[in-house]
Formats: C-alpha cells, structure tokens, sequence
C-alpha cells in the first residue's frame, strides 16, 4: 500500500513594490498568512510577527530601496523547529544595519532595537542582488485551557 502524507504549505513568499504602501501591505499579508495557519490575528505570535514585519519593511522601503525595484516579504513555519521565520530582502547591497543612539522620545532608531527585543535570532545575509534580513520567532506552546497556575499563597483565616 502506498501511503502518501504530504506537509500542508506554510510558507509565503510576496514581492511587493518598495513603497508605503508595499509595507504596509507586508504587515497586513503577515497577519493574514498567520491567521490562515492557525495563529489568530489578536495573538501574540501575529502581534509580534506583524510588529517585526513593519519595522523590518519600512526599513526595505526607506534604507534599502533602490529605484524600480521591489522588495520580498518571504514567511516560513518551521514546524520541525518550533519556529516561524521572516524574511525581508531588499535590493540595496550594504550590509550595514546599525542601532542608533536615540532618546526615548526620538521617533527614529527604534526599529532595529525592537526587532533584537523580540526576536529569537535574527541576521542578515548576503543574496545575489542586495541583501535579506532574517528573524526566527520561537512558536510557544498554546496553553491549554484549565491549566492550574500555581497561585502565590494567601494567609487563611485568623483560627
Ligand atoms: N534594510 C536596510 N538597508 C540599509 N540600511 C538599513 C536597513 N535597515 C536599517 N538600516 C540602517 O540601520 C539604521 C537603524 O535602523 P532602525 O533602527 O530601523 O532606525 P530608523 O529606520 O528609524 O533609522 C538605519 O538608520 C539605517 O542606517
Ligand atoms: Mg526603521
């Protein structure tokens, strides 16, 4: 008996143009792909996958742009790994990612900052044209409702 058993897809791969636009359809395509996987809008790996796609395409569009050409939105579910990988390549060729010095109140620089906070492991890598920059998020286990919490102890009644 030949039996096939064949991986559902869960991997995204989208240019778009290397515009506002194109960024924020990035983030909203993220939020769809997820939701379509299992992973609802309103939760926490879609707010935080959005997040880093937001910063991470507005950065494509601003520092990475190159006239006429587009930019790539790439999502893969690792399922093997526990991991949800992004990837966003644009086709300016330095490497140069850099944190800035800003102050809180600054509302440049945070970008990069917020994609280290939450990302499991993240990189850039060299492609044939400009460069692509990755980011692993760990998939965490869903809790399962009714999971007892340990709660912290309450002094009992006097007696
Ligand atoms: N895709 C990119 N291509 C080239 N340079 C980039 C790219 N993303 C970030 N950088 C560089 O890293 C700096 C920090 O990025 P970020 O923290 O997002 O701050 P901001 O975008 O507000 O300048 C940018 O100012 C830019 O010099
Ligand atoms: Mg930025």
């Amino acid at each position: 008996m030949n039996v096939e058993i064949s991986t559902p897809t869960t991997e995204l791969v989208q240019r778009l143009s290397a515009t506002p636009r194109g960024a924020r359809l990035a983030r909203r395509l993220t939020g769809a792909a997820l939701a379509t996987w299992g992973y609802p809008h309103e939760g926490d790996l879609s707010h935080t996958a959005q997040l880093i796609v937001a910063e991470l395409a507005a950065n494509a569009v601003t520092h990475g742009r190159v006239p006429g050409r587009d930019f790539e939105l790439r999502l893969g579910l690792l399922r093997e790994k526990n991991t949800l990988r992004i990837e966003v390549s644009d086709a300016r060729g330095d490497r140069k990612l850099r944190f800035l010095d800003g102050r809180p109140e600054d509302e440049h620089g945070r970008g990069l900052v917020v994609v280290q906070v939450l990302a499991s492991l993240w990189g850039v890598s060299e492609r044939d044209v400009g460069k692509t920059v990755w980011v692993e998020l760990s998939l965490s286990p869903r809790q399962r409702p009714g999971t007892p919490r340990p709660c912290p102890r309450r002094p009992g009644p006097a007696g």
